[in-house]
């Protein structure tokens, strides 16, 4: 119990400091600075990139969106990945901007963190988990 208790204060801190360093970058340089998101995933499909993003995800989003991408973390509740249905473009824009939920738990900014193409193949992973009505592709406003 007591050395669960400290493995969760240490990932909250981290989270905290990224949450806080992307945030200030993200506004001193403006959401979309950089290269353009592609229209779709450019790594779609290709069996190396998902594995590792799938790797990416388990070590660095699973805590709070779950094994199975269902929303439901060691930590608390993020979204249910598996039935995001708002395209690409988004599904970048919040992983790198992050999400002020109101709440405890936010989604942190990864801009500052991740490279636009660990992004990609993180989105290329969690393709492969899309549920009936998901939307991983471009076309959603
Ligand atoms: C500290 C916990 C936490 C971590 C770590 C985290 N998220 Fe989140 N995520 C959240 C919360 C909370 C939300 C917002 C849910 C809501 O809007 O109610 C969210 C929202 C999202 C959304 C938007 C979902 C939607 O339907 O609009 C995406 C996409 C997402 N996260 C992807 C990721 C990815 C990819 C990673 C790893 C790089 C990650 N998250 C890491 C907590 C987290």
């Amino acid at each position: 119990m007591r050395r669960m208790g400290q493995g969760i204060l240490v990932g909250i801190f981290m989270v905290g400091f990224i949450a806080i360093n992307g945030w200030g970058l993200g506004n001193a340089l403006g959401a979309d600075t950089g290269t353009e998101i592609p229209a779709t995933n450019p790594f779609s499909g290709n069996q190396a990139a998902i594995e590792e993003g799938r790797s990416w995800y388990r070590s660095i989003c699973s805590n709070c969106h779950g094994g199975r991408a269902d929303g439901a973390g060691e930590r608390g509740h993020g979204a249910d990945l598996r039935v995001f249905n708002k395209g690409f473009r988004k599904f970048v824009e919040t992983v790198k901007n992050g999400r002020d939920t109101g709440r405890a738990m936010k989604m942190p900014s990864w801009g500052k963190v991740l490279s636009d193409d660990t992004i990609y193949k993180i989105g290329a992973y969690l393709e492969t988990l899309a549920q009936e009505g998901a939307n991983w592709k471009e076309g959603v406003k």
